[in-house]
This record gives C-alpha cells, sequence and structure tokens, in this order.
C-alpha cells in the first residue's frame, strides 16, 4: 500500500498534507527516511515513524469495551453521548462495527471490530452465540419453566417469536443471570415483561466465552478473537 494511503487511512491527515510532511522528510519507513508519496509500505512487516513516533498499525482491531449506562451503541449522534467516542488514541483511527448493540439504559460488555466478518460471525443468528446478562427485576418471583420453555415475543415484522432461555439462575433477591443465544430488539426486556416482571437494570457480562471482568464502566481493552469463539 502507499504510505500516504496508509497515513491517511489511519485518519494522519488528508494525502495531500501527508505528501507535504513525506516531502518535509517526516515519515520513517523501518530506520530510513522517504520522501516519495508513492513508496510501498507493508503494514504487516514494516515500522511506520511519523514526526518520530511509531504508527501503530492492527490489521484486524477487535475491543471489548464496558458501555455505561446513558451512551449509546452508535458511532455518532446529534442527541446522546456515543460508546465510540469513549475510544481514544490510537484506536480511535479505526473504523470501528459494533457486533451486537445493548439499549441506551442498558450497561455491560460491548465488542467493537474493524472486521466486518467478525461483527457478522457474533450477531449472525445462525451462530448461536451466547450472551448472558445480569437482571435486575421489579419482582422476585420468576416463572423458570416458562423461561425455558419459552415467551412469545414480536419480532420486528411484528411475527410471534419464542424466545428461549438456554439457562437462568436467580443469583439475588430480585437479581437473575439469563443467558440466550437470540438477539431480537429489547429481547430481555421483553422476556421479562412476558412474564409480568420489568427490567429495572440490565448488565451484558459475557458473550461467547469472553467475560466483562473487571472492566469498569468506559474501561476497554484489546482482545483476540479466541477469546470469544
Ligand atoms: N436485551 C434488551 O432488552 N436490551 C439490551 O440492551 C440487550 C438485550
Amino acid at each position: 500500500m502507499r504510505i500516504d494511503k496508509f497515513l491517511s487511512n489511519l485518519k494522519y491527515g488528508s494525502r495531500s498534507n501527508i505528501g507535504i510532511d513525506i516531502k518535509k522528510g517526516l515519515v520513517k519507513i523501518n530506520d530510513k527516511i522517504i520522501t516519495d508519496s508513492h513508496f510501498k509500505v507493508n503494514p504487516l512487516k514494516d515500522k511506520v515513524f511519523y514526526n518520530n513516533i511509531l504508527v501503530p498499525y492492527f490489521k484486524n482491531l477487535n475491543l471489548m469495551i464496558y458501555k455505561p449506562k446513558g451512551y449509546l451503541s452508535a458511532n455518532s449522534d446529534n442527541l446522546h453521548e456515543v460508546v465510540v467516542s469513549l475510544i481514544k488514541d490510537p484506536f480511535d483511527k479505526y473504523d470501528l462495527k459494533i457486533a451486537g448493540r445493548l439499549d441506551l439504559d442498558s450497561e455491560g460488555l460491548l465488542i467493537l471490530t474493524n472486521t466486518g466478518s467478525f461483527a457478522h460471525k457474533i450477531t449472525s443468528p445462525n451462530s448461536k452465540i451466547a450472551k448472558i446478562y445480569e437482571v435486575l427485576t421489579d419482582n422476585t418471583n420468576l416463572n423458570y419453566e416458562k423461561m425455558l420453555d419459552g415467551v412469545i415475543i414480536k419480532d420486528k415484522d411484528n411475527v410471534d417469536f419464542l424466545a428461549k432461555a438456554l439457562k437462568i439462575i436467580k443469583i439475588g433477591e430480585n437479581l437473575f443471570e439469563i443467558t440466550i443465544d437470540e438477539g431480537k430488539f429489547h429481547q430481555v426486556k421483553r422476556m421479562f415483561k412476558a412474564l409480568e416482571m420489568n427490567v429495572i437494570n440490565l448488565k451484558r457480562i459475557q458473550i461467547g466465552k469472553l467475560k466483562l471482568g473487571d472492566l469498569k464502566p468506559g474501561e476497554y481493552r484489546i482482545f483476540d478473537e479466541d477469546e470469544l469463539l
């Protein structure tokens, strides 16, 4: 890839401005200053320095973040804070896709990735990737059998959908851990609602094998695909 394209893809500036800096000798590949914008770089092998600072490069960038409540699972919005705004340099230079949204008032594990095929794998209903949620409700009496046999909710086309919990356990007075491998809109809230329980707080704590662990709201870290699958 051309060095000016590589740097502009990583949002270091426009190709013309980068071209000027390259002419000025501000860009080094490995230990050589280059002055030609057409110079080809292999991002996987070469070390690129801009103003003597190493340009970090990730072919596949996967981030797990603790989405705080009140943040929208989106890249931009006019009304609400968005989760992608929490991502700082150098990761903010990547086009991150959200793999499996959480509601504005939900919190917990959210995955951001620059790899479309990985995002698809996580969100596709065919992948059957289990997600675990910690749910605080306004009612202590849960009908476990119904939750496991399935409750009817509507899908986005207003068609009946039998939503089933794979597992449900009580972990506190009115606190439950539910595992599902589907991802309909507001699914967990609507499953509890179908059993006359309101969800007061919803926190996703696991996707596949990947656990939220001790991340705090707003914190994030890189992870490898095989930590999840
Ligand atoms: N189910 C919901 O109802 N809300 C979420 O944010 C995630 C799953």
